[in-house]
């Protein structure tokens, strides 16, 4: 087989067969081919797509090229959860522990932020002592005795993937559907789980920008999911508004805990008591309105608060000793009216540029910068009251400024959009 032919194939818009695609794949991995060869057959597949066969092959060929996670000792229902990553995303904080308290076990494989998104393994290691790398047997132990563990991606898992997307960043080559749909998929595929919820961001803060392109991309992974015989559900939420109240690593734990003693952000609580409960109806098969009254209830009682302190516990953290130690700078409003706008993109690139994102993957980070909006969409806010709160140990030119202009007042109130926009299964 010659690489120019199967370059040329998929330029020429043709259908390529699984074994061209696994000889791509595998050659690249051993660096059989260079990053211009392989640069050049991604570029082919931007331009020109794949089938959703093609897709499958390539999704097959990453899983294949790294390990598969084996949970068959699990004797509980299991399923995972994954967010594409948007801006003040703490949703797995809240709903691992949630769904772990109903008998569900939740094991994640959490990425760290690269860019403006954050990451989960990012906002956990803010806790002193959180263990972000059990071994397989730990890993499996947690699952059986507290149901749910959140550990950083093997780097065994997917290897095809991990060179390619890296790959894919550098040349600018990620917002392909049959690129990302791939990527995601043989990532969780391989992790073991047989129903996937994937909540799949979309809006400026997201790198999904439009509703089309969104399902799209959702009704490829739930496809690509019946090869398996996987259970994959894809929820598109509104993320053209941060989640929450806190974007920063601690920030988003301190709003975790907080959403835990009943004081969180009506968004993020709509969210939360969404996933959750398609995360249980699904795995435990009971009906969604069954599942949302056992969520509220589990959230209600404490049993999830007190699931969520068992486990950060059992993985080494001291939720009490946060790396959260910055300075503050309170940002008062300029003027009144009604917040019908705030930018996440903005602010991700102020949290960004207040330390707490990475260009390179070994980059160090602040865990402890971030901002906490005092105000909410669609409220009312008067000039002088505090708009919000930068946290901060490295200033950035302007900040208030960058703070004051993620927030769009006007004197007529919009209406908000909704965060649930739909769910494809
Ligand atoms: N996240 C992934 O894991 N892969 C992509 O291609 C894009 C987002």
């Amino acid at each position: 087989m010659k690489t120019s032919d199967i370059i040329l194939k998929k330029q020429n818009n043709e259908k390529l067969e699984y074994k061209e695609i696994e000889y791509m794949v595998n050659s690249y991995v051993k660096d059989k081919i260079s990053d211009k060869t392989m640069s050049d057959f991604i570029w082919a597949i931007y331009n020109n797509g794949l089938s959703i066969e093609e897709t499958y092959y390539l999704t097959d060929v990453m899983i294949k090229s790294g390990e598969v996670i084996d949970l068959s000792e699990i004797k509980k229902p299991i399923v995972d959860k994954h967010s594409t990553g948007g801006v003040g995303d703490k949703i797995t904080l809240i709903v691992s522990p949630i769904v772990a308290a109903s008998g569900v076990c939740v094991p994640k494989m959490s990425g760290r932020g690269l860019g403006l998104t954050g990451g989960t393994v990012d906002k956990l290691e803010s806790i002193t002592g959180y263990k972000l790398n059990l071994t397989k047997k730990q890993f499996i132990e947690s699952l059986k005795t507290v149901g749910c563990a959140v550990i950083s991606q093997s780097e065994k898992i997917a290897v095809a993937d991990k060179k390619i997307y890296a790959l894919r960043n550098e040349i600018g080559a990620v917002d392909s559907i049959p690129l990302i749909a791939s990527s995601i998929m043989s990532k969780k595929i391989a992790s073991g789980s047989d129903v996937i919820i994937i909540d799949l961001k979309v809006g400026q803060g997201a790198f999904m920008k439009n509703i089309k392109d969104a399902t799209s991309l959702a009704k490829t992974m739930v496809k690509i999911g019946k090869y398996y015989n996987k259970k994959v559900i894809c929820t598109l939420s509104d993320m053209n508004i941060p989640l929450g109240s806190n974007i920063g690593n601690a920030l988003e734990v301190k709003e975790a805990i907080d959403f835990f003693d009943n004081k969180y952000d009506k968004r993020l609580y709509e969210l939360s008591v969404y996933i959750s409960s398609l995360m249980i109806s699904s795995a435990k098969k009971i009906s969604m309105s069954n599942a949302k009254n056992l969520v509220i209830n589990l959230i209600e009682s404490g049993h999830a608060k007190n699931k969520f302190y068992e486990w950060i516990k059992n993985q080494g953290g001291n939720i009490k000793n946060l790396k959260d130690k910055a300075k503050k700078y309170i940002v008062i409003s300029e003027k009144s009216g009604y917040i019908n706008k705030i930018d996440s993109l903005k602010l991700s690139e102020l949290v960004f540029n207040l330390g707490s994102g990475r260009v390179k993957k070994t980059d160090k980070i602040d865990y402890a910068c971030g901002v906490v909006l005092n105000k909410k969409i669609g409220q009312k806010v008067l000039k002088g009251e505090i708009l919000g709160v930068i946290y901060y140990n490295k200033k950035v030119e302007n900040m208030d400024k960058e703070f004051i202009d993620a927030f769009t007042i006007e004197k007529k109130k919009k209406k908000v959009k909704k965060i649930i926009i739909k769910t494809i299964k």
